[in-house]
């Protein structure tokens, strides 16, 4: 992805640029998780790039890193990893241990997986990466469909679960919906025996949610995904790990525990915040040509483009360091400080959002909430069509949907990494009759439950569909996701 802007000539504000060689340490940067960050974010953003331009200097929770907030020098960023590679090792304050141990952010960081790792071995990791999510994201294989059809019907199961409490009524669709959606199909594409996937699931919700039971589920879920890895070395099958270890053969067990335990934690914090943000856009309106034109087959991937640039759910990327001395905004960036590009502030930036009005001539596909550059998402398309078949089916299911809060009252919860919706309260109608939990024919695997939506040939069924006939939960389903189960069932108003 090569985007070239013409260059406006202004570099923004920097009124209070420090002078050439003042090191960031020495700047004595605000910090960047205030209040206001948590609530109002673009005002955090533009008050920065006031006071410095396109680059500033800032503390993140005690630890001071440059965040960049300008379109034109995230691109420069993310597409020169060797001037600015990612990896740990290269961050100069570590290295002289001016890291605290206790850092708050040290455990998303200190995990050595393809997303944070620099350094030669990346190279060939990211191409097996890409080798074992191809099986899976392109339409036209049958791991692809076998993945929509098992979406399709894990949104079954939990619309069905949900409107246990009545044909209409009141219902939290992240917790009921987007958040446990993604994770089931993280469980199907991890492909986890019996009901051991459905512990490891409850327990990546403890370390996203970080209370303070997330140590001992991180310690936990380290442990499962280390037996899973093993379990694939032994006797390969036809899902991701097995994928990724026949694409690189010399991944250890831990390495490629490490491997799942992002794929997990992408899965379903990033592709639930998608679901929650889209499904927002259609029921609040703010969709372009109204609810029933924005799900006719192009357009939920289309809505879904728009959501993912107005909201990316990856509101700042993980560390780069800088090379060597360089020269970025109004700063000369040290060799070893730590760079966090911010696709948030970056798509504020007037020379991005100015060339985002109607009859521009850049696309909206040039924004940044997938990366760019070498390391840009290499599962942009297996997350749109995960949240695709999600937000479908649940406009299928339900004939009335509507906002139970105002849209600018909808609590949002925030990182330093991600922003996505705290709770997404709803009224609903179902379509039809409430479908009662019952027992599937004894052949009929839980995975196999019909996808009416989808097309056989991978394409989505266009806009018109008839109201679908609301399937029953498979019991044997329940039972294999007893813990999950029992948490959702809970949750039935
Ligand atoms: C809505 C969902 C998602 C969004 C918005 C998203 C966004 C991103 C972004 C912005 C990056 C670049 C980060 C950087 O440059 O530091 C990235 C990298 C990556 N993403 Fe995604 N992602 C999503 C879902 C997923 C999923 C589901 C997977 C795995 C199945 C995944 C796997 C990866 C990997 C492996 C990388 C690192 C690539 C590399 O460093 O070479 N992502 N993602």
């Amino acid at each position: 992805m090569e985007f070239h802007l013409v260059d406006d000539g202004g570099e923004g504000g920097g009124e209070t640029a420090a002078p050439d060689g003042t090191r960031l340490e020495d700047l004595a940067p605000e910090p960047l998780l205030t209040r206001d960050y948590e609530t109002r974010p673009e005002l955090v953003y533009e008050r920065l790039r006031e006071r410095h331009g396109p680059v500033a200097p800032v503390d993140l929770l005690g630890v001071p890193a440059w965040l960049v907030l300008g379109y034109r020098e995230s691109l420069q960023v993310l597409q020169d990893d060797a001037g600015w590679p990612k990896g740990l090792e290269n961050w100069r304050a570590r290295s002289e241990g001016r890291v605290p141990a206790d850092w708050p952010l040290a455990p998303s960081l200190e995990v050595n997986h393809i997303l944070i790792q620099g350094g030669p071995g990346h190279r060939a990791l990211r191409s097996a990466w890409d080798m074992a999510l191809r099986p899976f994201q392109d339409p036209r294989n049958p791991q692809a469909k076998r993945l929509r059809a098992a979406v399709t019907g894990y949104a079954d199961e939990l619309i069905t679960l949900l409107a246990q409490g009545g044909r209409t009524g009141l219902a939290d669709l992240s917790a009921q919906f987007s958040r446990p959606l993604p994770l089931m199909a993280a469980s199907h594409l991890l492909g986890f025996p019996g009901s051991q996937g459905d512990d490891a699931l409850m327990d990546m919700w403890r370390v996203l949610d970080a209370g303070p039971d997330a140590e001992p589920a991180l310690e936990r879920l380290l442990v499962t995904l280390g037996e899973l890895a093993a379990a694939k070395t032994e006797k390969p099958g036809d899902d991701f790990p097995s994928h990724l270890l026949a694409a690189h053969p010399d991944l250890s067990v831990d390495a490629l525990a490490r491997e799942l335990f992002m794929l997990l934690g992408m899965v379903s914090d990033h592709v639930g915040i998608l679901i929650s943000n889209t499904v927002v856009e259609v029921i609040s309106g703010e969709s372009e040509g109204g609810v029933r034109t924005a799900l006719s087959a192009g357009m939920v991937r289309e809505t879904m483009n728009r959501v993912v640039m107005r909201k990316p759910p990856l509101v700042n990327f993980v560390p780069r360091f800088a090379a060597e001395d360089t020269r970025l905004g109004n700063h000369t960036i040290h060799a070893g400080d730590p760079v966090w590009v911010s696709a948030a502030a970056a798509h504020a930036d007037p020379l991005f959002a100015g060339r985002m009005a109607p009859g521009s001539s850049i696309s909206s596909r040039a924004h940044l909430s997938w990366g760019a550059g070498p390391r840009q998402c290499p599962a942009r398309e297996l997350a749109s069509s995960i949240a695709a078949a999600g937000v479908r089916r649940l406009f299928e299911r339900f004939g009335h949907l509507e906002l139970a809060l105002p849209v600018d009252q909808l609590p949002w919860r925030s990182s330093p990494f991600m922003r996505g919706l705290r709770s997404l309260p709803v009224r609903y109608e179902l379509v039809g009759p409430v479908p009662h939990i019952t027992a599937p024919p004894a052949a009929k695997a839980p995975d196999a439950v019909p996808a009416p939506a989808v097309a056989s040939d991978g394409v989505e069924a266009p806009d018109g569909v008839e109201a679908p006939e609301a399937p029953a939960v498979p019991d044997q389903a329940v039972r294999r996701r007893s813990s999950l189960w029992r948490y959702l069932a809970g949750l039935i108003r």
